[in-house]
């Protein structure tokens, strides 16, 4: 595949967000059963239900673009999903856990707010109306999760963690 265009841009962009939030679809029912607190596991299960929605839209994209839906192996939330897998393995307590687990979805919503913060401009040179807006609904979404997951940290009972 040649990468000088900005439909290759878009293409390359498009597939590796594809493949990125079908990883995040498993790992977010991986947070949310790895979670004690009710308000944080709520709001994984919620993102996860937004996060197939995304699928959809990223699907009516791929459809205006003309091209079947492909996955473009994400390395980048592999690599941020594999750092988190580690940490888990090695048996925090619950507190901890809960706490890391917000942090570890925070690092993916980044990520994915990048990823579609630079694709909409794409479409929007490439004259696709409606794939910028479906990119710009996932990219609002994006921005909310960061945001709730934030305010969840900044509420997060700091006494359940010893100090040292
Ligand atoms: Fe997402």
């Amino acid at each position: 595949m040649s990468l000088d265009t900005i439909q290759d841009l878009f293409e390359h962009g498009l597939e590796d967000i594809y493949h990125a939030e079908h990883q995040l679809l498993d790992a977010l029912e991986e947070l949310e059963r790895n979670t004690e607190r009710d308000e944080i596991s709520q709001a994984f299960s919620d993102h996860r239900e937004e996060t197939q929605g995304q699928i959809d839209w990223l699907e009516a994209v791929f459809d205006e673009f003309g091209e079947p839906p492909e996955k473009e192996e994400c390395e980048g939330i592999e690599g941020l999903l594999e750092e988190y897998e580690e940490f888990a393995s090695m048996e925090p307590s619950q507190a901890v856990m809960d706490y890391h687990n917000m942090a570890a979805a925070e690092k993916t919503e980044h990520y994915e707010i990048a990823a579609y913060g630079n694709l909409i401009p794409l479409a929007d040179q490439l004259g696709m109306d409606k794939a910028a807006d479906l990119l710009e609904e996932n990219l609002r979404e994006e921005q909310e999760a960061l945001e709730e997951l934030i305010e969840l940290t900044e509420e997060f009972e700091m006494d359940a963690i010893p100090a040292e």
